[in-house]
């Protein structure tokens, strides 16, 4: 079978590492593609193809693609998984309407609010007045989101009133985020421990993969500006069954027969961000419509099963016939090296040395932000490369991701070295 993995980060490479290893899988087109997904035997990057929801479907018909992965969101909110279905093809991805739970803040809100999913209680405004007005009702920190899409910069964490007045300002007034800060959430400061449940679905049944743990601020101990993501853990030991099934009974349940209700037949990921909180109750903080990254690079390793089979049974609306993913025991650390600089402005084009002393240790090297070129890898992003470790504690899972890290070189390149603390505190 010939699969298409939309998307060019450590994400993409690790689903097509993951999809390639299927005896049925013959060819993985990378559209476009990394300096690692180049280097994979059963990969084929396709950087020159446009990346608009034609160019990819007629792609795909002439090389006969039978399943599409789309890994980010932009394309699934245009509605790529729409086209390419009418198409005839197979996609792990939601249609446009189911998309919305991540490109509409306020559309997943209201959602939530209907189907009494626990989520922090928040209003929408379009004018700063009343925002304003609202805001310094409100007890700190207090947050604002822009509605829109907006790369992961449209949420800020308040610590003043006049700094989330200014958000609201930069967004309805400013017009930073564009079309995408029309509208604004100001929302209560959940406090609590934060976790990734990212599921797969067809919309009727609901497989959730392990659980993560995202460490989304570019500084150790979790301080300044928030990133994509600087590394991430699997599984969280202190999400037990009972919690893991609360999430499925009380956000994951509700949320597909709300989706239902409206008509929605969603086949692919729901990533659900939880906060759960001092009490001990998982609270929804976003819902993103895809895989996460790094979360990805950190769960698939830990996954047994055939992705491949997983991916088409969701495609097909027939999930319930595969057995639900069966795990390896142990633990997995993804460490994310980035260029010098991100999330702000940063250099690209620096030589990345190192690799095979990395590999060869066995952790896993995902690729993010590179390209090949004559056999030599060059960084190519703010996050460019996503070391995963993998043993029986996650000490062990550390120590291989950060031996493996020693290796590689490139100018600039700046990592965090405290990845894991949240789980390892206690
Ligand atoms: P998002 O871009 O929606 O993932 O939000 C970025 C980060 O902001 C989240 O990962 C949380 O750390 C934080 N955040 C968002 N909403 C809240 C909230 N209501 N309470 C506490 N933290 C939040
Ligand atoms: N790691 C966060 C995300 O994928 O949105």
């Amino acid at each position: 079978m010939r699969v298409l993995v939309v998307g060019s980060g450590g994400r993409e490479h690790a689903l097509a590492w993951k999809l390639a290893q299927s005896s049925q899988v013959t060819k993985v087109f990378c559209v476009p593609g990394n300096g690692g997904t180049a280097t994979h035997p059963k990969c084929v990057n396709m950087p020159m193809l446009p990346v608009d929801l034609e160019g990819i479907g007629r792609f795909a018909l002439v090389q006969g693609v039978q399943l599409v992965v789309v890994g980010p969101e932009a394309p699934l909110a245009l509605g790529l998984a729409d086209h390419l279905r009418e198409q005839g093809l197979l996609v792990l991805g939601p249609g446009r309407a189911g998309a919305q739970l991540e490109a509409s803040k306020v559309w997943a809100k209201t959602l939530m609010q209907a189907e009494g999913i626990p989520t922090a209680p928040a209003q929408v405004f379009r004018e700063v007045a009343p925002a304003q007005a609202y805001i310094e009702q409100q007890p700190l920190p207090v947050v604002v989101k822009v509605d829109g899409l907006a790369a992961g910069k449209g949420v800020t964490v308040a610590q003043t009133h006049a700094e989330a007045v200014q958000a609201v300002q930069a967004a309805l007034v400013e017009g930073k985020f564009g079309a995408a800060g029309q509208q604004v959430l100001v929302e209560t400061f959940l406090p609590g421990e934060e976790v990734s449940i990212l599921a797969l679905t067809d919309g009727k049944t609901l497989y959730p993969l392990l659980p993560a743990q995202d460490y989304k601020r570019v500084g150790v101990g979790d301080t300044g500006p928030n990133t994509g993501g600087m590394g991430a853990c699997a599984p969280v030991p202190w999400m037990t069954t009972a919690l893991q099934q609360r999430v499925e009974r009380e956000i994951f349940q509700p949320l597909l027969a709300g989706l239902q209700r409206r008509g929605i037949d969603y086949r692919g990921v729901i990533y659900a961000g939880l906060m759960v909180t001092p009490a001990g109750d998982p609270v929804v903080v976003e819902f993103n419509c895809r895989f996460g990254d790094p979360e990805t690079q950190a769960i698939l390793p830990l996954l047994d099963s055939c992705l491949l089979e997983l991916a088409v049974a969701c495609a097909q609306g027939r999930l319930a016939e595969v057995p639900p993913p069966v795990w390896k025991p142990g633990y997995t650390a993804t460490v994310v090296l980035a260029s010098g600089g991100y999330p702000g402005e940063f250099v690209k084009g620096y030589p990345v040395r190192g690799l095979d002393l990395a590999e060869a240790t066995g952790a896993l090297v995902f690729h993010s932000g590179t390209r090949r070129e004559r056999n030599q890898i060059f960084t190519d992003g703010g996050r460019v490369l996503s070391v995963t470790g993998y043993g029986p504690t996650l000490e062990a899972a550390l120590a291989q991701a950060y031996g493996a890290v020693k290796h590689i070189s490139f100018t600039d390149c700046y990592y965090r070295d405290d990845i894991g603390w949240r789980l390892r505190r206690a």
